[in-house]
Order: C-alpha cells, then structure tokens, then sequence
C-alpha cells in the first residue's frame, strides 16, 4: 500500500538512494494522477520493485488480482501486468475503465490457443469440460467452462462433475495438476517461454553448490524442475511459503524480479537468483503507468458477446472460493 508514506519512505532500503532520488518526482506524479482519476495500480508479483513497491495499491497472483479488481471501489484500474490479466479486470469489473501501460505486454501462452482449438478438442473428446488457465484471451476463456489459475487449478479440476477434462493451454501445469487427480486430463502443448527454460540438472546444480537450499518452482515450469522442488505454487503460494517457513536459504524457479520483491520482507533468508526475465512483463514501467494515467490510455475493451461468456467462465471459479 501506498498511502501517507513519502516515496523515500517506501523505497528505502530496496533501491539504491541514488536511484530512489532520481524517480521520486515520477513517482510522485503518479501519485498525483492517481488521486485525480481515482486509480488503483494493481501489480502483479512480477513488477519490478520500482513499480511493486513504489507506486503499486495492491499486489498478487493472477487469482488475487482478478479478486481485487472485482472489489476495487475505483473508477480506474491500471493493470502492471500482462494482457490477460487486464482483460480478467474488464471482465469481472465491466463498469470500471481499465487501462494497460502497454498493449504488446502479451504472453506467450495466451499466444498458443485460440476458440478454434477449442472448438476441435471438443469435438474429438465429446463432454469433456474444457478448464482454461487465465494465461488466455478473453475470446477462449468464453469458449470455456470455467477458468484457473495456478493457485486453484486442482480445485477447479476436482469441482467438475467429470472424469475426463480438457485442461489448457499450458502443458506443464496440467500434468501437474493430473499427479493430483484421478480425473483422466486432456493436455494442450501450451508453454510458458520464461518458465520452460529452466531444467532439473539446473536445480540438482544448486543442490551441490548450496548444500540445504530450499527450491520452491510455479507450476509452469517442466516436470523435471517441478519433481526436483519442495514447494510447487503459484506467485502468491512462493512468497507465502518464504514468509510462513523462513528458509536459510532458497532459490525461487521462476521470473526474476519475484525474489527482489520477496527478499524486501525476509532478510533473515538468502535468495540465490537464476534470472529469467518475462519479457511482456518487462514492457510495464513506471513512465508507461504514468503516461496511462495521464492520458487515460490503453484502455482495455472486451466486446460484449465475449465478455459475457467469459465473465461466466471466471466466475465459476471465483465462486470456488
Ligand atoms: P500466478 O498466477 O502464479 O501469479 O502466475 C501468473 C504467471 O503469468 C506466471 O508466469
Ligand atoms: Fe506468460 Fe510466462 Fe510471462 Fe507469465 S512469465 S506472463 S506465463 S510468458
């Protein structure tokens, strides 16, 4: 949260002081337009901490974020995050204007179905409910049953009244989530470009180097890297573990600026880094959260017909509690 703190105050200690002077007036100016348009910057744990914990009102995983955009009381919400989650936002908040930083802020799974895939694995597996990673367009979430993220995916697949369900788009968390149910999952060979980088050797590497490290991956990543962890989670489900269990030391598989934002409320443990940037992530700064605000740009629109089916997909799952 932001509020009353100077922007010194909330940056202290995370950012050099040098730079902290340096983006305090930006910052600022943020804050400014914020109060103006009645805004709320919702931030996903991939921000970079500039943006995280400089400018951010709330922060999560894409389930959190999807929740608080339906509960916001704001006229505005600026996604810090990819596409889709902005998307979510309209969709569950349709009376709301919400804006994104910048439209090429995609994601390579969302990239890999389309409702035209869908529309096939349903004709080849009659009756299947189809379970839609959020990871997606708005377009193939109203072509589903009911949507998940990372944290609620085996929730979602046991909720169904089936025992064989399609599960896209992304490959990994599917297989994932079929290790945790008897339910027979029909996978779609989605992936994550950042997340399917890292390997098991990579983790057994660790291992040897840090005698008692705790590795903790997201469900993104391959089976090997998943099978070599103590923890699997989503964004929120990692920093929670870090907090609840303290660990001397850990390794967090997944897109780089988690563990700098992690590492600012636990200096009791060390945060080995092996860094793969998410390059849509990366494309939100703070330069392109003020432009939006100042200019009311890029304002997400989701036709009606689509919207309607997708808003039934998204909140059967939220309706899970
Ligand atoms: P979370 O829902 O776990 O935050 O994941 C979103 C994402 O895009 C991970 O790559
Ligand atoms: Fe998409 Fe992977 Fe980036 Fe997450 S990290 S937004 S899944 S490309």
């Amino acid at each position: 949260m932001t509020t009353a703190l100077t922007t010194t105050d909330r940056l202290a200690g995370i950012l050099p002081d040098i730079e902290v002077a340096a983006l305090t007036p930006l910052i600022e100016e943020i804050e400014v337009l914020k109060r103006q348009r009645n805004a709320v910057v919702l931030a996903h744990n991939y921000m970079t901490p500039d943006i995280y914990h400089g400018v951010s009102d709330l922060t999560g995983d894409s389930l959190a974020l999807a929740r608080l955009a339906a509960e916001t009381d704001a006229d505005v919400i600026v996604m810090a995050g990819v596409h889709f989650m902005a998307e979510t936002a309209k969709i569950v908040s349709p009376d709301k204007t919400v804006l994104i930083p910048n439209l090429e802020a995609g994601c390579s799974l969302a990239a890999s179905i389309t409702p035209e895939d869908i529309a096939t694995l349903r004709e080849r597996y009659p009756g299947a409910p189809v379970v839609t990673y959020v990871n997606t367009s708005a377009a193939v979430k109203a072509a589903s049953d009911i949507t998940c993220t990372s944290g609620n995916a085996v929730q979602v697949v046991e909720s169904l009244d089936a025992d064989r369900v399609i599960f896209i788009p992304d490959q990994y968390l599917g297989r994932w989530v079929a290790g945790q149910t008897d339910k027979e999952i029909i996978l779609w060979q989605g992936s994550c470009e950042v997340h399917e980088r890292f390997t098991g050797d990579e983790l057994r590497e660790y291992r040897e180097l840090y005698p008692g490290i705790q590795i903790i991956a997201h469900p993104e990543c391959p089976t090997d890297v998943l099978e070599e962890a103590d923890y699997v989670g989503s964004t929120s489900g990692m920093l929670n573990w870090v907090r609840t269990e303290v660990p001397e030391r850990v390794v967090m598989v997944t897109e780089c600026s988690m563990s700098d934002n992690v590492a600012v409320g636990s200096p009791e443990t060390e945060f080995i880094r092996p860094c793969n940037l998410c390059p849509y992530m990366k494309l939100i700064t703070l330069e392109g959260i003020r432009d939006a605000l100042r200019d009311m740009k890029h304002e997400v629109i989701v036709p009606d017909d689509i919207a309607e089916g997708a808003r039934l997909a998204v909140n059967r799952m939220l309706a899970l509690g």
